[in-house]
Formats: C-alpha cells, sequence, structure tokens
C-alpha cells in the first residue's frame, strides 16, 4: 500500500489560529456562551502543522484535543482572548504570517461580574451588557503591510447573498484578506460546511465540505499570499 504523501508547503510560516467560544462570566457558577465548539479552528490548527506551519491555537473553551505539534493557549473571555492574542502576535504583529480568527469571540460581556453567586429572587432580572473590543479588526487597524495576512470568519442566519453581503462588510470594516462565511445551521457543531470564501477579488462557493477540506482551502489561499 502507498502512504499517503503530505505536502509541506507552510514550513516556515508562523500562524496563529484562534477557536471556539469566547465565555462571558456572569458568576462563578454562570455564564453567557454561544454554540461554537471549535472543530473548524482545531481543524484549521491540525491541517496547518501538518503541512510543516509553526503554529499556535488560541482557543476558548472547548472539548477537543490538542492536535499534533500545536502550541495551545487557552483562554476564557473576549478579553482573556484579546491579551493572548497580543501576546502571542508581538506588539508590532511581527511574530505572525497570518492570523486565522475562527472563535466566536462574543459581542458582548456583562457589565460587572459578581465575585459571589447571584441568588434567586421572584422579581425579573435585567443584566447590563457591555460591547467587547473587536479583537480581529484592531488586528486589521494595526496592521502596516501585507503581513499578517488576515482571515475571518462569518457565521451568519441570512440567504447566500445576504451572506456574501455581510461578508464584504467585515472584509472591508475589519481590514482583513478573506472572510469565510457559512451559515449558521449548517455549521455549528457540525463535521461538514458549506462556506464561501470573500475576498476583495469576488465570492467563492463551495459545495458541503469537510471541515478538514475548508481549512486546506483556506490554507491555500493563505500560503499563496505568504509567498
Ligand atoms: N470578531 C472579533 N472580535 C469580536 C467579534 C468578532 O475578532 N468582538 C471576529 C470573529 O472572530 C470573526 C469576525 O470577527 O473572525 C466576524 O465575526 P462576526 O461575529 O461574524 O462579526 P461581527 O463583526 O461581530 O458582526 P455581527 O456579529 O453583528 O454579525
Ligand atoms: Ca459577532
Amino acid at each position: 500500500a502507498l502512504a499517503a504523501v503530505e505536502t509541506r508547503d507552510l514550513v516556515g510560516i508562523r500562524i496563529v489560529v484562534t477557536a471556539g467560544p469566547t465565555v462571558e462570566d456572569l458568576d462563578p457558577v454562570r455564564f453567557l456562551g454561544n454554540r461554537s465548539t471549535g472543530k473548524m479552528g482545531f481543524a484549521i490548527a491540525e491541517r496547518a502543522a501538518s503541512r510543516g506551519a509553526s503554529v499556535t491555537l488560541v482557543s476558548g473553551p472547548v472539548a477537543l484535543a490538542t492536535p499534533r505539534g500545536v502550541t495551545r493557549v487557552d483562554v476564557r473571555s473576549a478579553l482573556a482572548m484579546k491579551e493572548a492574542l497580543w501576546e502571542v502576535m508581538g506588539a508590532d504583529l511581527g511574530r505572525a504570517d497570518a492570523l486565522i480568527m475562527s472563535a466566536a469571540v462574543a459581542d458582548y460581556r456583562p457589565a460587572e461580574q459578581s465575585t459571589t453567586k447571584r441568588k434567586r429572587s421572584a422579581e425579573p432580572l435585567e443584566i447590563k451588557l457591555v460591547p467587547n473590543p473587536d479583537l480581529l479588526a484592531e488586528v486589521g487597524a494595526a496592521r502596516t503591510g501585507a503581513r499578517p495576512v488576515l482571515v475571518g470568519f462569518a457565521v451568519e442566519t441570512a440567504d447566500d447573498a445576504g451572506i456574501v453581503g455581510y461578508a464584504r462588510g467585515k472584509l472591508q470594516a475589519k481590514r482583513v484578506d478573506m472572510v469565510v462565511a457559512n451559515h449558521a445551521q449548517d455549521s455549528f457543531g457540525r463535521e461538514d460546511n458549506r462556506a464561501t470564501i470573500v475576498t476583495s477579488h469576488g465570492a467563492e462557493a463551495f459545495g458541503v465540505l469537510s471541515k478538514r477540506d475548508l481549512a486546506d482551502h483556506i490554507l491555500d489561499r493563505v500560503a499563496q499570499r505568504c509567498r
């Protein structure tokens, strides 16, 4: 039998991947979260490392094993992910050739975190939320040249045309090179994806792909831009 020979086309390329949800604590036992499982980001990290890249994976709370050869940094909240990201990328972004931002970063966090468990009451409860920073947009705004290559993700509930429209908007607003757009109903928790990759050159729609194959398509395009 022939063993598949892995292409090592990413040797010498430093890739930072974020994955999973961020979790915003309300008190020591409760949090606001989202349905991200981290599978897409972990698949990207796994494929990038297999193809020879030097990979750092900044992950929110997920139930996944660290892919072989990948350096993993675990975080919980959006603010903690921001701190870890800048630490890993360097203040001048000089420590990464590419950032692939597949984490589902919480848009809001509770204005206040209680250090003790909130007690039940018969009254309605209102929780005030404050916006989190846009981690990817901050990196996009700080970038001066073509590096690091920046890839965003967008999970939407819109139809195909709407999804591409939102992705174009995010491409420009966050000043990134590529946005991978997905249907929410086709992505969360699943093994496969139906994605569209949007760049300033246009939109490339893929049929249903495994997360592994989608990861390879994304990495092919990142590799082109790193050369
Ligand atoms: N993102 C980020 N920081 C945030 C929110 C999002 O870095 N606070 C990143 C995500 O990791 C993703 C991209 O921005 O790569 C798009 O995320 P998305 O939630 O689709 O976009 P938003 O700008 O938050 O817009 P909305 O949720 O309103 O669609
Ligand atoms: Ca969001």
